[in-house]
Formats: C-alpha cells, sequence, structure tokens
C-alpha cells in the first residue's frame, strides 16, 4: 500500500513514522506546503491530510487527492462531520469520492475515537441510552506553538476574550462533529449544541481552557461534552483522564485512568485507519460508518 502524507508538522510525522515502520507499506512524505502536488496528485492509495482543522482549508486538497484516484484520510477536525460546517461543500466532495470510487475520512483521537466511535462501542452494550457526559482531561504540552495559540493557550486574558469572541481562538475543535456522528448512528436529532469555553489563568497568561459543549435532543440535555486541557497539568492539580457515562438501561461508565495521550493516540488511530479506508465502500464516511481503527 502506498501512502503519501501531506503536512510535515506533528501529525503528519508522527503518522508517517508509524507507517513506515509496517511491513507492506510505502510512505511517501511527510510533505510540505511547497510539495502539495506530489502529495495531493500522485495517486497514492492513501493520502493522509494533516495541516489544518478547518474544512474550507482542507477541501481543495481533499478535491486534488480524490481526482487523482486516492483515498483521503485527515486529522482536520471539520472533516470527522463535514456537514456540520458546511453541507454544500460536504456533499460535492461525497459526490465525488463515490464517482471516482475512494473513500474520504476524517479522523483522529478526538474527535475521531474518545468523542464517538469509543463512545458507540460502550454503547453496544447498553439500552435505552437517554443522556451521556464525556470528559477528558488532557495534558497540553506536547502540541506545536500554532496549535496552541489557535485553541487559546499563551494569551493575556483579555485577548484570550477577544479571541473567543472573534473566532481566532477556538478551543479544541470537533465536538459538535462527534456529537453529529454519535447522533447519526443512534437515530437521535440533534435541536442545538451549546458552547462555554473559560480560559485557566497562570501568570496573566492563558495556560489551558475549560471547554463545555452540550448537544440538546427532545427539549433536554443529550450529549454533555466537558474538556480540559493545560500545558501543566500536574502543576493545576489537574489529573488527565478519560471518562464516559452514559444514562442508559443500565448505566454505564468508562474510566481511562492517566487518559490517553493526545499525541500518541491521535497518530496511531490515523495510522490504524489506513487499511479500513483502502477497505471501505465509496464516500465521505465517519467512523461511526466504519470497523473499529486496528493495529494491523
Ligand atoms: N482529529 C484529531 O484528533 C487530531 C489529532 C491531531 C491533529 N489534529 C489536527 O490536525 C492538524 C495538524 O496537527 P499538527 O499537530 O500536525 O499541527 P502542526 O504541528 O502545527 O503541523 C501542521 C503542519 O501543516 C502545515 N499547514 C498548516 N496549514 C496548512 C495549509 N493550509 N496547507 C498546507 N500545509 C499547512 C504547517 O505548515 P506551516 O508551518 O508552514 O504553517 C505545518 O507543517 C491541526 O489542525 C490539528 O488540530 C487533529
Amino acid at each position: 500500500m502506498r501512502v503519501a502524507v501531506y503536512g510535515a508538522g506533528q501529525a503528519g510525522g508522527a503518522v508517517a513514522g508509524l507507517l513506515r515502520a509496517r511491513p507492506g507499506v510505502t510512505v511517501e512524505g511527510p510533505f510540505g506546503r511547497a510539495e502539495r502536488a506530489a502529495a495531493l496528485g500522485g495517486g497514492a492509495d492513501v493520502v493522509v491530510i494533516a495541516t489544518t482543522s478547518f474544512l474550507a482549508e482542507i477541501a481543495a486538497d481533499v478535491r486534488m487527492a480524490v481526482e487523482a484516484g486516492s483515498n483521503v484520510l485527515t486529522s482536520a477536525e471539520e472533516a470527522a462531520y463535514p456537514w456540520a460546517t458546511d453541507a454544500a461543500c460536504a456533499d460535492e466532495l461525497d459526490a465525488l469520492a463515490r464517482a471516482r470510487g475512494v473513500t474520504i475520512l476524517g479522523a483522529g483521537l478526538n474527535p475521531g475515537f474518545s468523542f464517538d466511535a469509543l463512545v458507540l462501542t460502550l454503547a453496544g452494550a447498553t439500552t435505552g441510552l437517554r443522556a451521556l457526559r464525556v470528559s477528558r482531561v488532557v495534558d497540553l504540552s506536547g502540541f506545536g506553538t500554532a496549535v496552541l495559540r489557535r485553541i487559546g493557550v499563551g494569551h493575556a486574558e483579555a485577548a484570550f476574550a477577544a479571541g473567543v469572541a472573534s473566532g481566532a481562538i477556538t478551543g479544541h475543535i470537533g465536538f459538535p462533529q462527534s456529537m453529529h456522528v454519535v447522533a447519526g448512528a443512534l437515530g437521535v436529532r440533534i435541536e442545538r449544541v451549546e458552547r462555554e469555553l473559560a480560559p485557566l489563568v497562570r501568570d496573566g497568561t492563558t495556560a489551558g481552557f475549560v471547554q463545555r459543549y452540550v448537544a440538546v435532543a427532545d427539549g433536554r440535555e443529550w450529549f454533555d461534552a466537558r474538556f480540559t486541557g493545560h500545558v501543566d497539568p500536574a502543576g493545576e492539580g489537574l489529573v488527565t483522564s478519560d471518562a464516559i457515562r452514559l444514562d442508559a438501561d443500565p448505566p454505564l461508565g468508562l474510566e481511562i485512568p492517566g487518559g490517553i495521550g493526545a499525541q500518541a493516540g491521535s497518530a496511531a488511530v490515523l495510522a490504524n485507519s489506513v487499511r479500513r479506508v483502502v477497505d471501505a465502500a465509496p464516500g465521505w464516511l465517519t467512523v461511526a460508518e466504519l470497523p473499529p481503527a486496528r493495529p494491523a
């Protein structure tokens, strides 16, 4: 299998490294911006796009790779459920992928696993799911500066508030996408998604944030997603963890002490998704429509 990696940052480098160690996989890249044509137009079996979070910024890259006959796997958070951002763009690329017989998938750890695929797996052991809560406390110290600044770390408190208001500071991206993936798989119709984002400040500068998204369905809180990220969680008295609670019959909970490492977990989900993307039906799919990612 030939895999081309576009995006020579942390995620692209990590995925390329993991895949290079696998027999039967030839890795090209990771390619930077100047090598876009080689990355996207070479007709690899899978093109991994690990550049930005935003559908608008990857759409042309996805189109180019699909037109070259490649399956596309991307870490862009908005790609986990592109209809939440731009349904027309999602429909167009979905139709193009079907016409070319290839698959597009947005996946990583979050979205792509912790708030959606793992939730759906746990939900399989219960019935009558009424509501759910997923919480993560994450060590952000391994993220690069560009990602940290965009999600809200390294700003004066006033600049954080202004950045959130303008949209320049996003917090972690991908919660509505995970919620839509889970809702679609369970036949739930989300009425609206509410959002709160508050900074964690140390010495006048943001060192983390607390984020909460709530999806409302049938007039009540259905999916409560909580994310606390900090560059020094232990110093802040935070304990990293992943936890899922299902209000169902029977009620079920899952806790992962220490939590899944943000960088290692994401790189693993991406590397472990290459095979399932090649094997999948054509179109723009979500993790709910595929078998679990496996280290094969
Ligand atoms: N779903 C998930 O769980 C998950 C997991 C990991 C990462 N992600 C997302 O994936 C993206 C990459 O993560 P990362 O940690 O690798 O970030 P990173 O270390 O900042 O690397 C991003 C790389 O992509 C390049 N780039 C940025 N925008 C680009 C564009 N429009 N076209 C071409 N190249 C571009 C950057 O080049 P320059 O330096 O020239 O800007 C940089 O080399 C981020 O948006 C991140 O939030 C999602």
